[in-house]
């Protein structure tokens, strides 16, 4: 028994700002920096009061669509994000209660710009023991939220948006492997070190970042996942039609792929109009890549994810 994916979906909030726009709201900064050093021309920005589940919604409503399935058939809702609405219920709990559903098995994954790969990891395991038959995979995030806009290193890194998945159990091959992995002793070099307790925020609240250090940890650990759910699935990276890594920086893309022998071409993209939208970079970009047709059905697709904690992932599927 596989989980196979049948419907993608996505939502991007708003406009695209570009970083004209945001060098024009005052932050000290250029287009040619950003650029030349991250492949970032745009990202879209939610309104201030926007949330996760709303963004959620909408991708999962436009997944479960293309599935053909109905809001009611699901039995596991699964939401990365390090965005959530609010500290509990759940985001996941929100978009179950928007979609109408009742009953399925709804929590939230915590994993930062590797969630989706872990959801996707925890879903996949789910329906392969036999206890679950339909399930949505979600990752959205608000990160404009968490960000300081007077620290120019981070907050034109960012974006916000949403993208879903829906799997089913099924006999035709689909997803092949997957890994998770994280090392705690990394959680300085990303992080929102802060909390609410008493009533009151105590720490710092915004996304603090040793950019480098992410740089040089990244690159490592999705080149290595990547080659250790290959070799599970009895796979050579070059066997891979389409690798989408996490959207953060197109040199860390371009870093990856090159490490993995995988061609340029091969590579889906979406980091120069997105920006960073952490557990959202990949399903985003996968729906993108299945609905402008690049993505089809027999191909082998790479997803990986790397992120705050740290955490990395990755899932090796058959689409
Ligand atoms: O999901 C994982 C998320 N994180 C990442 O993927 C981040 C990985 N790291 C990176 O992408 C890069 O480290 C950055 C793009 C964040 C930074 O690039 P860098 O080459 O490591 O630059 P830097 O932090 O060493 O800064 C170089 C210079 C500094 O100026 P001085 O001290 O040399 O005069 C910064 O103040 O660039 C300056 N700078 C900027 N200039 C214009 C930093 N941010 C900006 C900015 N605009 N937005």
């Amino acid at each position: 028994m596989f989980a196979r994916l049948i419907g993608t979906g996505s939502y991007l909030p708003g406009n695209p700002v570009t970083n004209d726009d945001l060098a024009a709201r005052g932050i000290d900064t250029n287009d040619e920096w950003i650029v030349t050093r991250t492949g970032i021309r745009s990202r879209y920005l939610a309104e201030h009061g926007t949330t996760s589940s709303e963004l959620g919604l909408i991708a999962a409503q436009r997944a479960l669509e293309m599935a053909a399935v109905q809001a009611a058939d699901l039995d596991l809702i699964i939401v990365a994000t390090s965005t959530p609405d609010f500290i509990f219920p759940s985001t996941a709990c929100l978009i179950q209660g928007k979609l109408g559903n009742k009953g399925a098995a709804t929590f939230d994954v915590q994993a930062v710009c590797a969630g989706f790969t872990y959801a996707l990891g925890i879903a996949e395991k789910f329906i392969r023991s036999g206890s679950h038959k339909k399930a949505l995979v979600i990752g959205a995030e608000v990160f404009s939220r968490i960000l300081d806009w007077n620290d120019r290193g981070t907050c034109v890194l960012f974006g916000d948006g949403a993208g879903a998945v829906v799997l089913e159990a099924s006999e035709t091959p689909g997803i092949l492997a997957t890994a998770m992995h994280a090392d705690g002793s990394q959680n300085g070099i990303l992080n929102v070190p802060g909390q609410i307790c008493g009533g009151q925020v105590t720490g710092d609240p915004f996304l603090r970042m040793d950019g480098q250090a992410v740089f040089k940890f990244a690159v490592r650990v999705l080149a290595d996942v990547a080659h250790e759910v290959c070799q599970t699935a009895g796979l050579q990276t070059q066997d891979i039609d389409w690798l989408i890594p996490h959207q953060a920086n197109i040199r860390i893309i371009e870093a990856t792929g090159k490490k993995l022998g995988v061609d340029r071409d091969k590579v889906i993209v979406t980091v120069d109009r997105h920006g960073n939208t952490s557990a959202a970079s990949v399903p985003l970009a996968l729906d993108e890549a299945v609905r402008d047709g690049r993505i089809k059905r027999g191909q082998k697709v790479l997803l990986e994810g790397v992120g705050g904690g740290f955490t990395w992932g990755a899932a090796l599927l058959e689409f």
